[in-house]
């Protein structure tokens, strides 16, 4: 398959770190090629398994995640992107290693309550994307937990409240930085986005992996990203 550099494909992979972006370029795909769109977004195009899929670097938080959004909806080509991240959590039925897709995000940010005047909206997952990543992690007979993740704007809660609050009490399962602005961005286009994270550390201990695990053992995530993202590619 040809590849134009300023192509995009349609299903985009799209991790916080635009180093782990280039990292599942160089390992996991074959004839890359780099794009940058106007607003400094820089992404790899390349081949997965027979078809073109991107990956690019979302940077953290949620304004950042939006912008990059944005960016690539806008592209009349994307039409579905998958966050690949990590999160802390407080909840005691998830462990460090655990893999969460996010069935809809909650969050402390004020976009939404911006957005929508003070009312409350609720930005979820897309079913059809949710469908295909729980059914391949299934034959994957890769573990998962469907649920609630909490996206917020402080990675460290200076209020101390992040580890006993409430959220955990009503279920949820980890908390990270971008979800609720991916699910907002791709419902505002009218376009799909799901997340998968992968819990990387204990908010109530501040146990975790390491850098160098969070760089390189991630594979799982990265597999289960791919192969769902490629049924949305061609
Ligand atoms: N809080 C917020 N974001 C995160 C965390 C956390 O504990 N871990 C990984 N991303």
């Amino acid at each position: 398959m040809e590849l134009n550099a300023n192509t995009i494909a349609k299903g985009v992979l799209l991790p916080g770190d635009p180093k782990r972006a280039q990292y599942i370029a160089v390992n996991y795909l074959k004839q890359t090629e780099e794009f940058r769109l106007d607003n400094g977004i820089t992404g790899y195009s390349g081949i997965y398994d027979g078809r073109r899929i991107s990956v690019a670097g979302s940077g953290m938080g949620i304004p950042s995640v939006m912008l990059a959004a944005d960016a690539l909806y806008d592209c009349d080509d994307v039409n579905a992107i998958i966050r690949i991240g990590t999160c802390g959590t407080a909840q005691s039925e998830v462990n460090i290693g655990d893999m969460l897709i996010a069935l809809g995000c909650s969050t402390t940010s004020g976009i939404n309550y911006r957005t929508f005047e003070g009312d409350l909206f609720c930005p979820v997952a897309d079913f059809e994307m949710l469908q295909v990543a729980t059914d391949k992690a299934v034959a994957m007979n890769i573990g998962f937990k469907v649920g609630n993740i909490l996206s917020c704007d402080l990675f460290y809660d200076l209020t101390e409240s992040e580890a006993n609050n409430r959220w955990w009490d009503f279920g949820v399962l980890g908390v990270e930085m971008e979800g609720a602005g991916l699910y907002t961005t791709a419902l505002k286009h009218q376009k799909k986005a799901l997340m998968i994270c992968t819990v990387s550390d204990s908010i109530i201990n501040r146990q975790g992996m390491t850098p160098k695990q969070r760089e390189t053992s991630l594979h799982d995530m990265i597999i289960l990203g791919l192969n769902s993202i490629y049924e949305f590619c061609d």
